[in-house]
């Protein structure tokens, strides 16, 4: 079967208004016609509803970096979906790694934005990755696993279609190092393996699994012709448009 690639752009903190609505232009002018792939940008919070707006009928979906679980409340420095669609964004990126690595996010957390993304009408890119001493103890599918299954703890199989993994390990993030096609793929085809025990097969099948991490244009295309590789979450090549173009029409 074959899944509608997604290359999504994660901007991470980068970009004011006037540099993210630029990009966001430069970025929709080098996207091409074909159906078989999506785009979509992920700025900062604050310049969501300008880079919406100049990213209108241009077929890019927008996302924010994090969503909160709650629809309003006293939650100081969280974003309610409700107010990621106001600004014109249709997804979240959940458990990226620097929030979990950084912010000090856990499974049960990310869990819970997952499902409040989902209840509140969003897709979710719901990321997951090892650490390079995880990986060097031998504890990279057993990192994996646990993520996958806590991060998506309840969310039913209907729900799924709105959710996207992205696999990004951590020592292959901003380094420059990415993981071999041999590595990426191994780790893919043990998501959609896993993916089909806690669901079916048809969800796993459908389930697209994005690879993330120093995802350049020298090394798209490579990724891309993976078998279970359906998309790209990329961060540094994502702040230059002539590298992200060059990325989002991988051959
Ligand atoms: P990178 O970031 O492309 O700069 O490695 C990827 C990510 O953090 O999603």
């Amino acid at each position: 079967m074959k899944r509608k690639a997604l290359i999504a752009g994660n901007w991470k903190m980068h970009m004011n208004t006037a540099d993210g609505c630029r990009l966001a232009l430069d970025v929709a002018a080098r996207k091409g016609t074909s159906s078989d792939r999506e785009v979509l940008l992920a700025p900062p919070f604050t310049i969501l509803k300008e880079v919406a707006y100049a990213l209108k009928d241009s077929g890019i979906f927008l996302a924010s970096q994090n969503v909160c679980w709650k629809e309003k409340g006293a939650f100081t420095g969280e974003i309610a979906p409700n107010m990621v669609k106001d600004a014109g964004g249709s997804a979240a990126i959940v458990g990226h790694s620097e929030r979990r690595q950084i912010f000090g996010e856990s499974d049960v957390l990310i869990n819970r934005r997952v499902k409040g993304a989902l209840a509140g009408d969003l897709f979710v890119i719901l990321c997951i990755g090892e650490t390079l001493e995880e990986r060097e103890a031998g504890k990279t599918f057993d990192v994996i696993e646990t993520q996958i299954r806590e991060g998506l703890a309840c969310v039913s199989a209907e729900e799924m279609a709105r959710v996207v993994i992205a696999y990004e390990p951590v020592w292959a993030i901003g380094t420059g190092k990415t993981a071999s096609a041999e590595q990426v793929q191994e780790v893919h085809s043990f998501l959609r393996q896993l993916l089909e025990k806690i669901y079916e097969k048809d969800l796993a099948e459908q389930t697209r699994i994005l690879y993330g991490g120093s995802v350049k244009p020298t090394n798209v295309d490579e990724l891309m012709a993976l078998p279970d590789v359906d998309g790209a979450l990329v961060g540094g090549a994502a702040l230059d448009a002539e590298s992200f173009g060059r990325i989002i029409n991988f051959q």
